[in-house]
Order: structure tokens, then C-alpha cells, then sequence
């Protein structure tokens, strides 16, 4: 009996190895064709968005990174959305958030939501959680109203942003929404990559598609 129970455990632990090594070995393949056309020479930035406001979530700081560098290129003001209490450390959070996700229950926000009142563009930044938006945003959405801004989501995740632009777009009050952008997380070798993918998706905020206006799809380059 011990014997077919180890050669079980031993068994599933080669196929979970394998195929957990295949999944990454795809998702390095997909981010170097996606980020190919970014690589060489930096890219001018010439959008005018008028004034900006960012305003992200941000759990370890990947969407802290590329809200800062949005902030840079458009001179926005910035706005970070913080829980009122940390997240617990204990090693199954994730199954705590999923679990916030399914019921609806987000945590309570530090501050209400930034006023958009003077602002003509919004960016609105979160990682993907479980396929979908961090519970955070999905709080502070609850409780925002865009009062008609032009509004430009964005995600970072792993590797699969699953209905995060769809559902933060459904949340989105009174916004007009225009073409947002996914970053998954990559090495450092991809930061000036990463850099020209930004000021790529900025740049085409100023001439979007009306098919992007209305329904603001994703930026597709
Ligand atoms: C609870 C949890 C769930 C996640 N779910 C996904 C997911 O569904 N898809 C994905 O590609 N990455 C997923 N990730 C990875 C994060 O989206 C990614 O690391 C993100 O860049 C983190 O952003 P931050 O550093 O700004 O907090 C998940 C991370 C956590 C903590």
C-alpha cells in the first residue's frame, strides 16, 4: 500500500514539475514575440492628454512601476488606493482573496475615492487577481464616479489578465472609456521594451478608433 502511495505522489510530482516547466516555458515564449516590436530605439512620446490623474493599487509593485513611468510621460497627478488594514501574511491569502472575490466582500479603502473633477484623463491600474481585477479596485470602483473623464485602465499580471479589462470596464461609472493596456511581469532585460510598449499605447490615446472609444477594447499593437 505504501509503496503505491509513494509511487503515486512521486508520479504526480514529475507531472506537476513538467507541466508547470511547459507553462513557463510558453509564457517566456508569448512575452518575447508580444514585446518584439518594442525593442531598439526609444520611442517619442507626443500624446496630449490634457491634465492626467493615475490612480493604481499595488500589492508587491509592478502596477506601482508602470503607473509611475505613466505619471511620467503624461505628467499626471497620482492617487494609491490602500486597504485600511494589510492583508494578513498567512500563506493561503490567495485563497482569502479568491474568497473576497466570490462573495463580493472587498476590504475597506484608506481614503475615498480621488475626486476627477479636474482631470480630463484617468488611468486606472490593478494586478489581476484569480483572472479578474484586485479587490481593492474593485472596492474603490464600487464607490467611484467619472463624471464623463476619459478613463484608460490598465493591469499587471503573471501571465493571463482572464476578464480583468471587462469587469473593471462594467464597474466603470460615467466614464468614457478609452483603450487600456495588460503588462505581464517581465525581467529587467525588457524594461526598455516595456518603456516603448507604454509610450506606443499613450501615444495611440490621442487617435483610438471610435470602435476603441465606444467600447474601449483593448490597446492592440
Ligand atoms: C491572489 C493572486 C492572484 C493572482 N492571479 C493571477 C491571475 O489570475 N493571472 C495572472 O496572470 N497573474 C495573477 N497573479 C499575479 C499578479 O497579477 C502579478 O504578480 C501582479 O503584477 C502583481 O501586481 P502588484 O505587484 O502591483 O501587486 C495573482 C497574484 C495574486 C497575489
Amino acid at each position: 500500500m505504501l509503496k503505491i502511495i509513494l509511487i503515486v505522489v512521486v508520479v504526480g510530482g514529475i507531472i506537476a514539475g513538467a507541466s508547470g516547466y511547459f507553462h513557463l516555458r510558453r509564457v517566456a515564449q508569448r512575452n518575447k514575440a508580444e514585446m518584439a516590436p518594442y525593442f531598439g530605439a526609444e520611442i517619442p512620446y507626443k500624446a496630449s492628454l490634457g491634465k492626467c490623474l493615475v490612480i493604481y493599487y499595488s500589492k508587491t509593485g509592478h502596477t506601482q512601476q508602470i503607473a509611475q513611468r505613466v505619471a511620467h510621460y503624461t505628467g499626471a497627478d497620482v492617487y494609491e488606493i490602500q486597504t485600511q488594514k494589510p492583508f494578513s501574511k498567512v500563506p493561503w491569502l490567495a485563497l482569502i482573496l479568491k474568497r473576497q472575490l466570490s462573495t463580493g466582500r472587498y476590504p475597506a479603502l484608506k481614503e475615498l475615492p480621488a475626486d476627477v473633477s479636474g482631470y480630463d484623463t484617468v488611468f486606472v491600474g490593478a494586478p489581476v487577481w484569480w483572472y479578474t481585477a484586485a479587490t481593492p479596485m474593485l472596492a474603490f470602483l464600487k464607490q467611484a464616479d467619472f463624471k464623463g473623464k476619459k478613463v484608460v485602465f490598465f493591469s499587471t499580471q503573471g501571465s493571463n489578465y482572464g476578464t480583468f479589462f471587462k469587469d473593471v470596464r462594467a464597474q466603470a461609472k460615467n466614464a468614457v472609456l478609452l483603450p487600456g493596456a495588460a503588462f505581464n511581469n517581465l525581467d529587467a532585460s525588457y524594461n526598455a521594451a516595456v518603456e516603448n510598449k507604454i509610450i506606443t499605447w499613450l501615444n495611440k490615446l490621442n487617435t483610438p478608433t471610435d470602435k476603441e472609444v465606444l467600447v474601449g477594447e483593448q490597446f492592440h499593437h
